[in-house]
């Protein structure tokens, strides 16, 4: 087979429901790569079992997860969608490049920091060495381009820190991958606190909208959510939280800052938050009306994991057979 295009490669969790931040910031734009690229994208079950998950939830969140990128537009024709644990290459390259890893560089990763005070019962190996399986989900299919939201930028570093110093003493093998990270939509802040991210596991039901909320709750929660007394639609710095509004507004309408400015010229915080409510709720609704078709047809799911981890097996088998031969085992 014949492989001239790039690679992309991304994964999400399939923990937790997604928020419009993991949306807007991630997902969203994984399908402008489909004509152009060779696209790989990945529910990572393995990485999801360092925090500990109820089975039946887990098992649930797969088949929800990967609806979700198809519901989002990523057509199962034109990318190889698939579930990590089911391309075994994954966890034996994640062994091998743990030897390649230093435990000062996983030490100084905030994601480990940030989990490890959240879950001070369970600071597992797992957690620790989370980014370097990252890094062999990325470098198993020589990736070019690695679409992730701005939180997973240092990992990606690594990833390609790791790379390097492979290829250094072995001669090249992996091919050392570039992120793409969207700067326009880059952080979707939480509601509630508009300071800090939108996170999918924020306890503040208001605080996080999710892909799949109903319109009554996406308006709800923008009707709820936090701004400031001056009244004045205007982005900047220190109006954290119509800023934030405003960023919804402009990815799901595609307006500048300054058009939406002018358009609520004059105009109070209500019609704006509503405003922005309408054009959310509106434009995740036919992903929500996909989404319940899809999962309404778990055998079509099946199907398309089978075929998406037999064609990626096959891409990983031809790198996995490269780096047994480099690093001296039998073949
Ligand atoms: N760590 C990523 C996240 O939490 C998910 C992920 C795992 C990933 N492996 C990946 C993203 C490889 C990009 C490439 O969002």
């Amino acid at each position: 087979m014949l492989q001239d295009k790039k690679i992309v490669f991304s994964g999400v969790q399939p923990s937790g429901n997604l928020t419009i931040g993991n949306y807007l910031g991630a997902i969203k734009n994984f399908s402008r790569f489909s004509e152009d690229y060779k696209t790989f994208y990945c529910v990572v079950d393995l990485h999801a079992i360092t925090v500990r998950q109820v089975p039946a939830e887990l098992r649930r969140r797969t088949y929800e997860t990967l609806a979700l990128y198809m519901a989002c537009g990523l057509d199962e024709t034109k990318n190889t969608l698939f579930v990590q644990s089911h391309v075994p290459a994954h966890a034996e390259l994640g062994w091998v490049l743990d030897c390649y890893t230093m435990f000062g560089e996983l030490s100084r990763m905030t994601q480990f920091k940030d989990k490890s005070s959240k879950n001070a019962q369970n600071i597992n190996a797992g957690l620790f060495t989370y980014p370097s399986l990252m890094a062999a989900d990325i470098l198993l299919y020589q990736t070019d381009l690695v679409p992730v939201g701005i939180d997973q930028k240092q990992h990606l570093e690594l990833a390609r820190d790791i790379a390097i110093r492979f290829n250094q003493i072995y001669g090249d093998t992996f091919t050392v991958p570039d992120g793409y990270i969207p700067t326009d939509t880059m952080k979707i802040m939480s509601l509630a606190e508009p300071t800090s991210k939108m996170s999918k596991s924020d306890k503040n039901p208001n605080a996080v909208v999710y892909i799949l909320d109903s319109k009554d709750d996406v308006l709800r929660k923008f009707k709820k959510a936090v701004t400031d007394s001056e009244a004045v639609v205007r982005y900047s710095e220190d109006k954290p939280g119509v800023s934030n509004l405003m960023t919804v507004y402009r990815a799901f309408t595609g307006k500048s800052f300054e058009e939406i400015e002018r358009e609520f010229d004059g105009k109070g915080y209500g019609d704006f938050k509503l405003a922005v409510g309408e054009v959310c709720a509106d434009g995740l609704a036919p992903v929500r009306d996909e989404f319940a078709r899809l999962m309404a047809d778990k055998a079509h799911l099946e199907d398309v994991m089978k075929r998406g981890a037999d064609e990626a097996a096959y891409y990983a088998r031809k790198t996995m057979s490269k780096v047994r031969r480099k690093i001296g085992f039998v073949n």
